[in-house]
């Protein structure tokens, strides 16, 4: 699967951990930055890179890191048709995507250690959605409450 990956300092190092483990996992990264470690970033940035680049299907799925994931989850969340949350452990990181069809992961590097995010992002790309009607009826009212705020 073709991932992409951002982070602010915040997430910096976790996030070429995270690489490095989808690479290994025989997924394809995108790195859409941070490149080096710049203090005074700001995580909406590569929130919206990596929203960018799953909605124009660069990517099939996002995971962004920064220091809580918070404001990775909130930032990627208000781009239409992308659906993020924060995921620390691995049972969010499948039910997620199998029930909500997340398509971007959230990690707070200042929160978990790598080998947990390790877990977290391989369950979370292996994870498919169920498509199950009930799931689909939810997720067409998330659709509509994001039309109610153009
Ligand atoms: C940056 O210091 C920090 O605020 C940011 O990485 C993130 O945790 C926000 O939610």
């Amino acid at each position: 699967m073709k991932v992409a990956l951002g982070a602010d300092h915040g997430g910096f190092e976790l996030k070429r951990y995270i690489a490095q483990v989808l690479r290994d996992a025989g997924h394809e990264v995108l790195d859409l930055g941070a490149h080096s470690v710049e203090s005074g970033d700001d995580y909406p940035d590569y929130a919206r890179a990596v929203g960018r680049a799953v909605v124009e299907g660069k990517a099939e799925r996002g995971i962004l890191v920064c220091g809580s994931g918070a404001g990775a989850a909130i930032a990627a969340s208000k781009m239409r048709g992308i659906r993020a949350a924060l995921s620390h452990d691995t049972y969010t990181a499948h039910q997620m995507v199998e029930h909500d069809n997340a398509n971007v992961c959230c990690l707070g590097a200042r929160v978990i250690g790598p080998e947990l995010a390790a877990e977290i992002v391989k369950v979370f790309v292996e994870a498919r959605f169920t498509g199950e009607e009930r799931h689909v009826r939810r997720l067409a009212k998330v659709a509509a409450m994001e039309e109610e705020r153009r």
